[in-house]
């Protein structure tokens, strides 16, 4: 302590409320936006809110280490930045700033596929930081492998590929204000930059952007992929590959009997399917059907240091982070995103010791109580 007040809430779950006062209602909608009536969003916290950590006493806890082993990598803590698309929407600066706290805090950052920035000038920005790239599979098998081959020439070492966004969700805040970055061509940078994507054009980008653009929505996504087409994956890719937006244990078997190397449990925060199981509700089946054979990794709800614990207990390796860091890049650049990150930490380091725990992989489900009593 220093004795300045802070410039950020140390309360990471009012950094949603402060970016609603301060920035435009077009890029928080955004942001802060869901699926349908926001209830997938509210099962996410619920689930987060039901589990109650149970804190044990006398347990030496005066030396912690946060570090853990994650798809053959030694991260310094349970943590990676979400891969979030289209960054410039919320500060000038966009995905480089959002990728330098990355690689400044030692946290990887996973470019999406729909960043504002070229991946090869974002990953130019973070020196050696850790960083994964986040595919949208897209319906032109060139472009896919394209990206895929321009990821690995960056440097990025892990492959999420989405698998919950084969089309764009109804979200009613979007749609009610006619906001689309995408449409404006707006986090179709890595499209645009595509010597793949750049072949299917009659005319140069900037000569005819409409129709860039439109050849960008033709090809965004494919809602006809099916579990045959996993093989491509990985004859495309030699390093470790995991599913993003797995729920049903019976995916997560697929996933392994495929030779994926993890999955994320995740609804992508509430942002596709309204109506949808609470993201923590459905990781403890994941872990329990691949938990030895996979890498399990979960994101949808993380908001403080709790939630975090609470994610482990469960069985996942590691969480990402979304909406908390936008919030921060939005607020205050790259430093708001440092921020962001560090108060995370440091609560989830002190809510460890406080529970009893010293090491991340100490947690069990028993570390928790389901619904308030045990
Ligand atoms: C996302 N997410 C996302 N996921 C992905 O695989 N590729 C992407 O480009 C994006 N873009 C994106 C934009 C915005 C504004 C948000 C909020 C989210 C989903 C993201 O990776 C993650 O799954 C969610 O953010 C997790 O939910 P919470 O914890 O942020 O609520």
């Amino acid at each position: 302590m220093t004795g300045a007040v802070p410039r950020m809430p140390t309360d990471l779950s009012q950094l949603e409320a402060l970016a609603t006062r301060r920035l435009g209602p077009g890029p928080v909608g955004y942001v802060a936006g869901s699926a349908g009536n926001g209830s997938t969003e509210r099962a996410n916290r619920a689930a987060l809110d039901r589990r109650r950590i149970v804190p044990r006493m006398l347990r030496d806890v005066h030396e912690r280490d946060l570090s853990v082993d994650v798809l053959g990598r030694r991260l310094p803590a349970p943590l990676a930045l979400a891969p979030v698309g289209v960054l410039s929407i919320l500060h000038p600066e966009g995905e480089i700033a959002a990728a330098r706290a990355a690689a400044a805090q030692g946290v990887p950052f996973v470019l999406s596929s729909a960043s504002s920035t070229p991946m090869e000038q974002v990953t130019e920005a973070m020196g050696d930081g850790e960083r994964w790239f986040q595919l949208y599979w897209s319906k032109d098998r060139a472009v896919a492998a394209s990206f895929l081959d321009r990821a690995k020439k960056a440097g990025c070492t892990v492959l999420l590929v989405t698998l919950d966004t084969p089309l764009l969700a109804w979200r009613p805040r979007d749609l009610d204000q006619a906001y689309l970055p995408f449409l404006h061509g707006v986090g179709t940078a890595n499209y645009f930059s595509d010597p793949a994507f750049q072949a299917g054009l009659a005319r140069p980008v900037q000569e005819d952007p409409n129709a860039a653009v439109l050849h960008f929505v033709s090809m965004f996504a494919d809602p006809a992929k099916t579990w045959a087409d996993l093989p491509w994956l990985r004859e495309h890719w030699d390093g470790p590959i995991v599913l993003k937006g797995i729920q049903h244990p019976d995916d997560a078997r697929r996933a392994a009997d495929a030779g994926m190397d993890g999955v994320v449990v995740s609804n992508h925060g509430g942002r596709q399917v309204a109506g949808a199981v609470g993201a923590l509700d459905a990781l403890p089946g994941v872990v329990a059907a691949v938990g030895e054979r996979l890498t399990v990794l979960f994101d949808s709800g993380i908001r403080t240091g709790d939630d975090v614990f609470k994610a482990l207990a469960l069985g996942a390796k590691a969480v990402l982070l979304g909406r908390p860091y936008a919030y921060g890049l939005g607020l205050d650049g790259q430093s708001g995103v440092e921020w962001v990150i560090r108060a995370l930490l440091a609560e989830f380091d002190l809510t460890l010791a406080l529970a009893g725990y010293a090491r991340p992989d100490q947690l069990t489900p028993d570390s928790l109580s389901a619904d308030g009593h045990f």
